[in-house]
């Protein structure tokens, strides 16, 4: 996805993105910066902010003597995200609306990116590119999702929105670059062919019960919003009846958001 359509897509979501903040992406932010380890004074870089799930942690971590640039595309993301900061009083927490690739900021003691790098056009040119933000023996700590969970639900979720859309039956059906970092060993080997030391990788089991309405919520809330963008209420209404028939077939009433956490030092 480009980073003009990420930010259309992740604004337009805005509303059903926040209705999963308590409940998905807080949590998930939450142990990925707990896994990170920011400290006290450090200067970090949370890339592909969203609402800012990573990032208020971040903020929280490196107290007031510290900074985190918390960037992303998404406009309606990080309004979400500057209203949830302002109740705590964390100035040393900026939210930027810029493409992450291009941004020039740093040099960062760590700099994270939950659920981001594989929206990037080039994921290894992107991430790369963070890494090369970092101070020398800062951290690299990308956060991606478990083969069998989340990135299952993108086939289904195009199959139903593909007859109202016949150009996404038509666009090929390679499994996407997520698919390279979707098991602990794969993410291990991609961030150390990255140039990284001393890489670790954790695995958080997170799973949430469904019920139908959530599931329409969330394909709403996600990069899934793409595939019914523009379309009128009508054909929506078809959509939807087909991803909850689809998801209901499968058995699905739990929505397994398990998680990978890989963390590696650019070498000093
Ligand atoms: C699945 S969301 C995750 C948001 C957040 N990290 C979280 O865990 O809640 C992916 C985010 O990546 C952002 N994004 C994708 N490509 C980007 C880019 N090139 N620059 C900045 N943000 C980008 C999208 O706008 C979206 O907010």
């Amino acid at each position: 996805m480009n980073p003009d359509q990420a930010g259309g897509v992740f604004t337009a979501a805005r509303q059903e993105f926040a209705r999963w903040s308590a409940r998905l992406w807080r949590p998930l932010g939450e142990i990925a910066t707990g896994l990170a380890r920011p400290m006290p004074g450090e200067h970090v870089l949370d890339a592909c902010c969203g609402a800012g799930a990573s990032a208020i942690p971040a903020a929280l971590a490196v107290g007031p003597s510290g900074a985190v640039d918390a960037v992303d595309v998404a406009e309606g993301l990080l309004a979400e995200g500057r209203r949830e900061a302002a109740a705590l009083a964390v100035p040393q927490l900026r939210f930027l609306q810029a493409d992450v690739l291009t941004w020039d900021g740093g040099p960062y003691d760590l700099v994270q990116c939950c659920y981001g790098v594989f929206f990037f056009p080039d994921m290894d040119a992107g991430a790369a590119r963070l890494i090369g933000l970092l101070r020398p023996g800062g951290r690299f700590a990308v956060t991606t999702w478990l083969a069998g969970g989340m990135a299952d639900l993108v086939p289904i979720g195009r199959a139903a929105a593909a007859p109202e859309r016949p150009e996404l039956a038509e666009a090929p059906r390679d499994p996407g670059p997520s698919a390279r970092i979707d098991t602990p060993d794969k993410l291990r080997e991609w961030l150390s062919t990255l140039g990284l030391h001393g890489v670790t990788v954790h695995l958080a089991r997170f799973t949430q019960p469904l019920q139908p309405d959530d599931w329409w919520t969330f394909l709403l809330g996600s990069s899934m919003r793409g595939f019914v963008a523009g379309l009128p209420d009508d054909a929506l209404h078809r959509v939807r009846s087909r991803f909850l028939d689809a998801l209901a077939r499968d058995g699905r009433d739990t929505l397994d958001a398990s998680t990978i956490v890989g963390i590696g030092h650019r070498p000093a």
